[in-house]
């Protein structure tokens, strides 16, 4: 059978999509071969983009375990992705069974499997939805049935921002989020950088997912991806480090030094408090 046989309603197989670029990356099996060859061009230039794709991932891992822990019972996970094993609310409910994640996305085929794979788990649903439209999303009737918006949540925005161009103003829409949620919730953010990466690669990533269904990739500086945490106290990353942005793979590991690796530095993060 082809790929457009197999692809579901909706799915457009013309473009690469990064949600099922990284599917791919991760090991996945929900993506096809426009989808496939993208990632091994990117790959090409970019020999650690599998260690890039696992840092971040397991950011988003450590920081829901984290809040968790901090006794956040509700995650608004929005850029959500295909899901793959260890997602937000197996992380969360590990830590607190009751937890509850309300899942986001805008890419069909991601919304075609989260709802079979979230068949059957408690305290979660999947929403379609634009990061660009918070009041939307927000309002949507499965949103305000699983969120209560007058105790802290935790919003994670993982590795989405870098989707949305500057011309959308990613930030101002962080800030409406996060004036939307209750004091002491928390932004766990992650984002793609150009920092200390070789121009070749940077100019790979970039013509890759310029034809991607996203259209491009934004590959901001260390000072721009800090902007989304104004206003917001920035946790430290690990034991003894400064309250401020780290790379992916450090956040929230053991061996902070063994956890900087080449893949890591792709992308910065930081979990900022909201103040009560
Ligand atoms: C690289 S994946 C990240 C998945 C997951 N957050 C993680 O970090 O493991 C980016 C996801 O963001 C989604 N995305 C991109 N732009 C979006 C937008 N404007 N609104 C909602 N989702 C978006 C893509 O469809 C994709 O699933």
């Amino acid at each position: 059978m082809s790929d457009i046989e197999q692809a579901p309603p909706g799915v457009d197989i013309t473009r690469p999509s990064p949600a099922r670029m990284y599917d791919y990356i991760l090991g996945g099996t929900e993506n096809y071969e426009i989808d496939r060859k993208a990632a091994e061009t990117v790959r090409a230039s970019m020999p650690d983009l599998e260690d890039a794709a696992w840092a971040n991932r397991g950011f988003l891992q450590r920081s829901v375990r984290w809040l968790a822990e901090q006794g956040i019972r509700q995650f608004i996970d929005i850029g959500a992705g295909l899901p793959t094993r260890n997602n937000t609310h197996e992380a969360a409910q590990a830590v607190a069974p009751d937890a509850r994640v309300l899942y986001a996305d805008n890419d069909p085929m991601v919304a075609a499997h989260a709802k079979t794979l979230l068949a059957g788990s408690s305290g979660t649903a999947f929403i379609t939805a634009d990061f660009r439209d918070p009041e939307g999303l927000l309002g949507q009737e499965e949103a305000m049935a699983l969120i209560d918006f007058s105790k802290p949540a935790g919003l994670l925005l993982v590795a989405v921002t870098h989707f949305v161009p500057d011309e959308d103003d990613p930030w101002g829409v962080v800030g409406r989020y996060m004036s939307r949620l209750a004091p002491g919730s928390y932004l766990a953010l992650s984002s793609i950088t150009s920092e200390r990466q070789p121009d070749k690669a940077v100019d790979t990533v970039q013509a890759v997912y310029s034809k991607s269904s996203t259209g491009a990739v934004r590959v901001r500086t260390r000072a721009a991806i800090d902007r989304f945490f104004t206003g917001l106290e920035i946790v430290p990353a690990y034991e003894g480090a400064p309250a401020e942005l780290s790379y992916v793979g450090q956040w929230g590991a053991d061996d902070p030094d063994a956890a900087d690796s080449d893949g890591s530095r792709w992308g910065y993060c930081a979990v900022g408090r909201k103040k009560a």
